[in-house]
């Protein structure tokens, strides 16, 4: 498959580097926006390990996803800086507004909702990442207009 021989690629390229497993995972997500379940096993038998062990490392990293994202990747910073101002508030109206959960897509398709932490953006807590943009000082105007981008 067109997984598989892409996948197989990759490995060939990084294969060398030292802990070769997250990079060959980051560019698998790269390229095709997620980490299919059919590149695991080509994975494991390209580095040599069990395929439990890749499964492992895919689903203990939250950076990777299993499914493709929605047209919009919705990020919200759940760090030290921004749970002091409030993040924990921010994320919980927004799943309810979104109806979805951290790490789900919205049924239409629309948004994925993803945590992260850190944006480095700590100074204009609490803030988040709109498809690779950050917002900062999140607030109720803000969350509207950021909802009203995603289902636009
Ligand atoms: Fe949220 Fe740094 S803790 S941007």
């Amino acid at each position: 498959t067109e997984i598989a021989s892409r996948t197989a690629a990759i490995i060939q390229e990084m294969k060398g580097l030292e802990g070769p497993l997250l990079p060959i995972l980051h560019e698998i997500q790269e390229e095709f926006g997620h980490v299919p379940q059919a590149a695991l096993p080509v994975i494991a038998d390209g580095l040599n390990l069990s395929r439990a062990e890749v499964h492992g490392v895919v689903t203990f990293y939250h950076d990777f996803r299993a499914r493709p994202a929605g047209r919009h990747v919705l990020k919200l910073c759940q760090a030290e800086a921004c749970q002091s101002m409030g993040s924990d508030a921010v994320a919980a109206k927004i799943k309810q507004l979104l109806g979805i959960g951290f790490h789900e897509t919205s049924r239409d398709g629309s948004v994925t909702l993803e945590p992260v932490y850190c944006l480095g953006l700590c100074a204009c807590s609490p803030s988040a990442m709109l498809d690779g943009e950050v917002i900062g000082r999140l607030d109720d105007e803000k969350i509207d207009e950021i909802l009203a981008e995603v289902r636009s």
